[in-house]
């Protein structure tokens, strides 16, 4: 977020932009979108943006403060907003400042709530008065510029308004022309307000490893809620999303719903604050523990993106619209990103112990079953025979593959697949060369000790040198061989984060200077292997996030593979996150997890809701198994462009207990919608409930087909949209852990 950071940022942006135009991405813009409005309206000082369904509205008021006025579903052209004025002090308690919802507020005067932006002076000053000065429309996009009353310090908050899912995409940069360094001590994207209320419901993500995306609700109550990271990356504890809805009066399909997303792969937080006037905000961006940032003379910092978006159509719209921004606006392919292939994965077939002779037979019975991506896990490099060793020296270990990589990229090649490798680039291990060279370049406090996870240490990415080594190792992995893909994890979280090279009043840079460095490196490499895709994985759903997502294709959801665990893991996933996204492998029965058996078809259709890949020991098939793995291969290969891309409707959640779960989801042209039902047992002769599908065009005529299992067999084989949606299914799923699937295909 340093000037220079700034700039790479903005060269990225340039080099899509030129691949773009050159033809490199295909370019796919849907045609019936109505761009996003922006306006000003210079007498009375208010601005109101328009996009999709949602209407954003502020203002600046009498005191120059900027003042949210609306927030909501899509207002008519001819409705007036009236100059904001700011609230009037409720009590010598409550002055006007702190009750007023600011949209972008310095911390100051008398400031109680979450501030936007905290700065410490070299004199001790640590008052700021943040007023508007000026604007700049450009399109969808909206600049505003906001400078103290006295010091030369320089907000310019930015909007860009997306016109086909009305997100809006939010930051802000701060601007140091003061002649003298200073410290920000806390720094937000921005707050958003919602209308003023009692009765809200927070939804939010919450897990663990090998147990990440759980989906928690509660009531929104005086004083602040914060979701954080305190770990130097994203986290599976929280993750940077949110959504609230009005309690009592939605569900999945009905409702308002404002939602939104930080995109930022380091420490974060998330405050949802209800104030003294019972006004809700919410605030987002680095997580305000232990940070600092040293901004010197003519640097600029610039936040994470922080979006947010509003649906009247309930948490399952608010879910859907996150989709679609994700897949059109957010992925490095945007607005086009290619499907996921389907993948096989080493990992959980021969952990460490990967070597030539035994990958090429995995290859061939992945490409037996259509596998299109081999992809060799942990293992491969340096002394690498478990987990105490060998990470951070990065190349290819003699004893496993005596001729280099080449004869198992050349085989896999010659199998039809592409080829994918396992890294973990900001990793070391305290046995391994490269720490014994340079113990100095891990995070640490001079003295202290260093404490492990995993039985590694994390490298500073701060650092130049790190960074330049990571890199160029990377960049000779990908120029030496044919690599497809690279599945890069991060398997434990910070602790000491000391710099002691750095000086002392910015070793906490690192907390910014860390991440950028991260996003940076995958940007040029993006740019210099422009074919090569990535996979953010860290250790399961670590590092899942809007930020990390700009710069890769996918991201691995949970070291869980356990098939019935994961409908849950899923089921959480995609409240935030698209399906197009979620790496989700079909593995071995009983699994590590939790030592469930599960059949073969069970788990096949559990992992072809997301990104279907096959993580199992193939050698243990039997022919049976692979016959059957390659109809369901098959078959998901006919249905994956809906579930990557299509509008996903929970139809049974398995949330509070359920013992059943039901996803449709329709494809973009609405020609085809794919509907997965799993029961986990039933009881005392109650049938599985009726299946109502939704998202159907009532007047259309769909036809059935099975992919597994049965319906009730007066169930017709062609029908109106009507039928289908109001009528329903009648699913024979009887008994224990029972799954089945069918498309539903529009003949007229
Ligand atoms: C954690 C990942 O989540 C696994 O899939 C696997 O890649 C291991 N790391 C390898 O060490």
């Amino acid at each position: 977020m340093q000037c220079c950071t700034v700039i790479s940022d903005l060269h990225l942006r340039i080099a899509i932009l030129v691949l773009a135009l050159s033809g490199c991405f295909p370019v796919n813009v849907s045609a019936q979108t109505t761009p996003a409005t922006i306006q000003f309206d210079s007498t009375s000082g208010v601005f109101r943006i328009d996009a999709a369904d949602s209407t954003y509205v502020f203002g600046v008021n009498e005191v120059q403060g900027l003042q949210n006025l609306y927030w909501g579903g899509h207002l008519a052209a001819s409705d007036h907003f009236a100059t904001a004025h700011s609230l009037p002090e409720v009590s010598s308690f409550d002055p006007s400042l702190t009750v007023t919802p600011q949209e972008y507020v310095g911390w100051g005067g008398g400031l109680y709530v979450d501030p936007d932006l905290k700065i410490t002076f070299p004199d001790g000053n640590r008052d700021l008065a943040l007023k508007y000065v000026s604007n700049r429309i450009d399109g969808d996009s909206l600049s505003i510029v906001m400078k103290d009353i006295s010091r030369d310090i320089y907000v310019t908050l930015n909007y860009q308004a997306d016109g086909e899912t009305g997100i809006l995409r939010r930051s802000a940069t701060v601007e140091n022309r003061t002649g003298v360094p200073f410290t920000v001590e806390q720094i937000a994207a921005g707050t958003w307000s919602l209308p003023r209320g009692t009765d809200y419901r927070l939804r939010y993500l919450t897990g663990r490893w090998a147990g990440e995306w759980n989906v928690q609700e509660r009531h929104i109550e005086p004083g602040k809620t914060v979701l954080e990271s305190r770990r130097g990356t994203t986290g599976a504890q929280n993750n940077p999303w949110f959504a609230i809805d009005r309690e009592g009066a939605g569900d999945q399909d009905q409702g308002e719903v404002w939602f939104g997303a930080l995109g930022w792969s380091g420490s974060w937080q998330i405050s949802v604050e209800q104030d003294q006037l019972q006004q809700v905000r919410v605030t987002g961006g680095p997580n305000a523990f232990d940070f600092a940032y040293l901004l010197k003379p003519h640097e600029k910092l610039t936040t994470p993106d922080f979006y947010g978006g509003y649906s009247s159509h309930g948490i399952g719209g608010a879910s859907r619209l996150m989709h679609r921004y994700e897949i059109d606006s957010i992925l490095p392919r945007h607005p086009a990103p290619n499907l996921r292939p389907v993948v096989y994965n080493s990992w959980e077939a021969t952990g460490f112990d990967v070597n030539e002779a035994g990958q090429m037979a995995l290859a061939e019975k992945a490409a037996s079953i259509g596998v299109e991506r081999f992809v060799m896990d942990d293992g491969w490099f340096g002394e690498r025979k478990n987990d105490h060793s060998g990470l951070g020296d990065w190349y290819v270990n003699q004893q496993k593959f005596p001729h280099g990589l080449k004869p198992l990229i050349d085989k896999v090649h010659s199998l039809g697949m592409d080829f994918g490798l396992w890294v973990e680039p900001e990793m070391v291990n305290p046995n391994s060369d490269l720490y014994r060279k340079h113990p100095d370049w891990v995070l640490n406090f001079p003295g202290r000790p260093r404490t492990e996870g995993r039985n590694q240490l994390v490298l500073n990415l701060a650092r130049p040198d790190v960074r330049a080594y990571v890199y160029s190792f990377l960049d000779k992995l990908l120029t030496e061989n044919d690599i497809a893909f690279l599945k890069w994890d991060y398997n434990r979280n910070w602790s000491e984060p000391g710099w002691p090279a750095a000086a002392s009043n910015s070793e906490k840079n690192v907390y910014v200077d860390f991440t950028n460095n991260f996003y940076s490196i995958l940007v040029e490499l993006r740019q210099k292997h422009p074919n090569v895709e990535i996979e953010s994985c860290s250790g399961g759903g670590s590092r899942v996030d809007l930020g990390v997502m700009r710069y890769t294709d996918e991201v691995w959801p949970s070291d869980n593979t356990d098939a019935y665990d994961r409908l849950f893991i899923q089921n959480g996933f995609t409240y935030a996150y698209s399906p197009g996204v979620m790496a989700a492998w079909v593995t071995d029965s009983p699994t590590w997890v939790n030592s469930r058996s599960l059949s073969l078809e069970y788990r096949f259709l559990s992992s072809m809701q997301g990104a279907l890949g096959i993580g199992a020991n193939l050698n243990k098939w039997t022919n049976e198994d692979l016959d059957e793995a390659r109809t369901m291969v098959a078959a998901y290969k006919s249905i994956r462009e809906t579930v990557q891309r299509g509008s996903l409707y929970r139809l049974i959640a398995p949330e509070n207990n359920s013992e059943q779960s039901v996803t449709e989801t329709v494809s973009r042209d609405g020609k085809q919608a794919v509907t997965f039902a799993f029961l986990h047992s039933s009881r005392e002769l109650y049938p599985f409930p009726l299946v109502q599908l939704r998202g159907l065009e009532e007047n259309s005529t769909y036809t059935l087909s099975m992919i597994a299992g049965n319906v009730d067999d007066g169930t017709p084989i062609t029908a109106s949209g009507s039928y289908w949606m109001h009528h329903g299914l009648d699913l024979k799923l009887r008994g224990d852990f029972q799954a089945l699937a069918f498309t539903l295909t529009r003949t007229k």
